[in-house]
């Protein structure tokens, strides 16, 4: 091992393995009771042979050294700007942990009587309740664990309503500056998907939504703002389209950080929305959860909906709703993630009417912040004014070899997370930036000078943005192996996979 006078040298920090054989983290005195064999409470074809479970062997200083050292190699929305378009990844205030891990909430088993539960559907009832009010629904299901979740869930409802009417429609139209999430909850759902081209200016091709609206068309699936960053400024027309072809439209209120306080999709026609709870209204997310995507729904959509449904009783008690025949029946397990929900609804009352407004104002001032700062340095795709995202491509830059992903790894030099590359797929070389509201003038402004600085690398020194990153513990990753061979949990050397498996690459070595 290379000693340098940094104790953690470059190489050092790379060694995962810490385990060696009888070293345990703890110590305790000898028992000073008699002690019945093991044997005879677990039949022997049960027990281990090695008492060890294949655990790793290492003291308590080591167990916090190693994950002590992880927390510091990963980057935090707590640390900096994170701006992952799409994802929502502001700030959110500790307040709202601190209620989700109050013990009544966060102890509550989910098998205790409705009567033992009052406080807990209480705090259902109220989100719900509040949900509609913001996006001028009549009802709605906390049930589903994610926006992908509530798509499936909102689609269902969709297909049992037209089966309702008789009306057994195959299609979804879904506009090519949709989430991905929307054509593949289509798919899952049996749907045949046909897309719907975009304007010159990113809006949906009216004209051609018109060609595809007929009688097979069961909905539209519309990201509004769409992931242009752009708000659908023909809603009422888009859905007078496809409502006059007997047809339904469900909004992807993933983006509701643009709109919230300002403009309510149940007003715009709109008949089945889901929300990403924890993108707007606030949960630490990313790496595949927690979530909560809600679906609220127009009257005509309400007996349809999941249940258990949440219902007041005439002596002002909550009960959970079981009968009802026409619902599409369970999306989850009980109630769903209720620690989210507990965290959206605390978020909700805090901010109040006023502060939720000034969400929406300071995501949309953030984003078009950028959008003026940046627009003479890179390419935007598409002209604004944008709602809470912008999307830059790499067009001037590919000039001198640089690419949209070489400027994502270079901003990690510079302090930031990477924005989202390469969607929307109608933008070549795309860069999705997402600001978010909680950012303040003073971050945004590092950020717009780390990537004006960026631009000049590009121009006099492409190499050295090729090679980004360059301040990482780990240089550039094989991305395509990542994906598709993590490594996700430690192996113990006795219980490694057959030789040459991703499982046996504990020491990760960066690229030379
Ligand atoms: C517009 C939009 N729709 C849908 C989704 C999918 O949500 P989830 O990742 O919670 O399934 C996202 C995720 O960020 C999104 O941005």
């Amino acid at each position: 091992m290379t000693v340098t006078p940094c104790h953690v040298t470059r190489e050092e920090g790379l060694i995962f393995e810490r385990s060696r054989p009888g070293r345990t983290a703890y110590s305790l005195p000898p028992l000073d009771v008699p002690t019945v064999p093991v044997e005879t409470w677990i039949e022997s074809r049960f027990l281990r042979a090695d008492q060890l479970a294949g655990l790793p062997e290492v003291s308590e200083v080591d167990v916090i050294r190693h994950f002590t050292r992880l927390s510091r190699w990963n980057y935090a929305v707590d640390l900096g700007m994170y701006p992952l378009g799409s994802c929502t990844m502001k700030y959110n205030p500790k307040l709202n942990e601190r209620v989700a891990r109050l013990e009544g909430f966060a102890q509550h088993h989910p098998l205790t009587p409705e009567e033992l539960s009052q406080g807990s559907l209480e705090v259902l009832k109220t989100l719900e309740d509040l949900l509609c009010e913001i996006t001028g629904m009549a009802a709605g299901c906390l049930q589903p664990a994610a926006g992908a979740h509530g798509e499936l869930t909102g689609l269902l409802l969709i297909r049992a309503c037209l089966e309702a009417r008789g009306d057994a429609r195959q299609k979804v139209l879904i506009p090519d500056s949709a989430h991905g999430t929307n054509p593949a909850s289509a798919a899952i759902c049996g749907y045949r998907v046909q897309t719907i081209p975009s304007t010159e200016r990113g809006l949906i091709d009216l004209e051609a939504l018109r060609r595809a609206a007929d009688s097979e068309v069961a909905a539209l699936m519309l990201t509004n703002p769409n992931t242009l960053g752009l708000f659908e400024e023909e809603i009422e027309e888009i859905v007078r389209i496809v409502h006059e072809a007997g047809g339904l439209v469900y909004m992807d209120g993933a983006n509701m950080n643009a709109l919230v306080g300002i403009a309510r999709p149940g007003d715009m026609g709109v008949d089945v929305i889901h929300l990403n709870v924890h993108k707007t209204f606030s949960t630490p997310h990313g790496g595949g959860g927690p979530g909560a995507g809600p679906v609220l729904v127009t009257s005509e959509l309400e007996p349809f909906l999941p249940v258990p449904r949440i219902v007041r009783r005439p002596d002002g008690t909550l009960a959970l709703d079981y009968d009802r025949p026409r619902s599409i029946g369970r999306m989850r397990a009980f109630y769903g993630n209720f620690g989210v929900l507990v965290r959206g609804l605390s978020y909700i009352l805090t901010m109040g009417p006023e502060g939720l407004r000034e969400v929406a104002e300071t995501a949309v001032l953030n984003a078009n912040y950028l959008a003026h700062q940046l627009k003479d340095t890179y390419e935007i795709a598409y002209p604004g004014p944008v709602m809470h995202e912008v999307v830059f491509s790499d067009k001037r830059q590919r000039a001198y070899g640089v690419r949209n992903v070489d400027i994502a790894k270079r901003l990690i030099d510079y302090g930031f997370h990477p924005p989202t590359m390469s969607f929307p797929l109608i933008v070549s070389g795309a860069l999705m930036i997402e600001p978010t509201e909680t950012e303040g003038r003073e971050e945004l402004d590092l950020f717009i000078a780390a990537m004006k600085a960026i631009d000049r690398e590009c121009r006099e020194n492409p190499e050295l943005v090729r090679t980004a990153p360059h301040q990482t513990r780990l240089g550039r990753l094989d991305e395509v192996s990542a994906a598709r061979r993590p490594v996700l949990r430690w192996r113990s050397e006795a219980s490694s996979a057959p030789s040459g498996s991703p499982s046996e690459e504990r020491v990760a070595s960066p690229e030379p």
